[in-house]
């Protein structure tokens, strides 16, 4: 069996007084995407650094496809791909100058470094701007580019390091496609994000690092199945019909049934079930019909709320010269170790 993409025991990066990592445990297995989810600070580009052979872990150990990042960075180098937020384009030559400069570096020759730059610039619908200085791009199109170049060879592991913060939608769609292209190609990627949706989207799986510790690990699904709080909201298409379709929603959700304002909506909270599907089905067999629903997801903030004790935005002081540095608040040893504990046990049932 060849080894698992990545495998770290122990990581510990510390800068000065701040532990930006502390203790990280990783297994992440070939093909698909791998996700790790965090808040800004939490230590997901350190993690990344030191995975990429940038940074020298102060403990543990990591291979990455069977090398040891330390012993052996240049193996490791040659297998990889970083691309991210410290992606060192030229601001003042073009796209495609850009591209071939990358390619010369990778050991291609100019007419090859071209070919290949231009391919993967038409790939990325930036085709129309190969001949356009680079300060005179988007942000969403430097972002493209980033990847494009990092691809100029074909990677088995790509670091992706928050490849859509702070971009538009669209542009995050296409990050997005560019992604699942890479993996149909049969590249590892490693993402990292600050958005829950992202890896709903995109990750196999996923582990939420907070204060450069891993504080759960499992399928997108099974975090949210820990979280539970996604609502259905239900718009019936006759008010008169909304109690009869309450006592319809309430039987399959056996979930408290809310009266919204509107006198003709509905909602409920789910549970880890998620039995929006079979509650919408009961009402259109009821003969109830629905104007629309939503289905509300928990967001990055309840996660974190509920595997943490605090808030994603609540962010300590970037020099913390308390004693806290460390601590939890007292009212998240419960959740954590609870989510913690049913992900792994579900984990080694695989
Ligand atoms: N080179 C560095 N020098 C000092 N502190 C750093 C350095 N890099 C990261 N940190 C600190 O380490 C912590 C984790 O940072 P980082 O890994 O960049 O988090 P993330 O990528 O999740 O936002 C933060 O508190 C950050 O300020
Ligand atoms: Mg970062």
């Amino acid at each position: 069996m060849p080894a698992p993409a990545i495998q770290a025991r122990g990581l510990v990066k510390t800068f000065g007084e701040t532990r930006a990592v502390d203790g990280v445990d990783l297994t992440i297995a070939r093909g698909g995407v791998y996700g790790v989810l965090g808040p800004n600070g939490a230590g997901k580009t350190t993690v990344i650094r030191m995975l990429a052979t940038l940074l020298r872990p102060d403990a543990g150990e990591a291979q990455v496809l069977g090398h040891d990042v330390v012993a052996e960075p240049q193996a490791v180098r040659e297998k990889i791909a970083l691309t991210g937020q410290f992606a060192s384009l030229d601001e003042d030559l073009t796209g495609i100058e850009n591209m071939v400069l990358i390619g010369r570096l990778q050991g291609y020759g100019k007419t090859a470094a071209r070919e290949r730059g231009m391919q993967l610039m038409e790939a990325f619908g930036l085709a129309d701007a190969a001949t356009r200085q680079l300060k005179k791009y988007s942000g969403g199109m430097r972002r493209r580019l980033d990847i494009a170049g990092s691809l100029i060879v074909t990677p088995e592991l790509m670091f992706l390091d928050e490849p859509t913060t702070g971009i538009d939608p669209r542009s995050r769609n296409q990050v997005w496609d560019i992604i699942r292209t890479l993996v149909d190609a049969g590249t590892t990627v490693l993402l990292t994000t600050q958005y829950l949706e992202e890896a709903d989207q995109l990750a196999d799986r996923l582990a939420v690092i907070d204060h450069g510790q891993v504080i759960a690990e499992g399928t997108p699904g099974q975090l949210k199945a820990q979280v539970g709080t996604g609502a259905l909201t239900v718009r019936v298409i006759e008010a008169e019909r909304r109690e009869e379709a309450a006592a319809v929603l309430a039987r399959v959700l056996d979930a408290e049934i809310v009266r919204e304002s509107d006198p003709t909506a509905l909602s409920a909270r789910l549970g880890p079930e998620m039995r929006a599907a079979s509650a919408l089905t009961a009402l259109e067999e009821s003969g109830i019909g629905v104007e629309n629903f939503a289905l509300g997801q928990p967001s990055l903030d309840e996660v974190f709320l509920a595997l943490t004790g605090h808030r994603a935005e609540d962010k300590e002081p970037e020099q913390d010269t308390t004693d806290g540095q460390g601590e939890r608040p007292s009212a998240a040893a419960e959740p954590v170790s609870a989510a913690t504990q049913a992900l792994s046990e579900d984990g080694d049932q695989r």
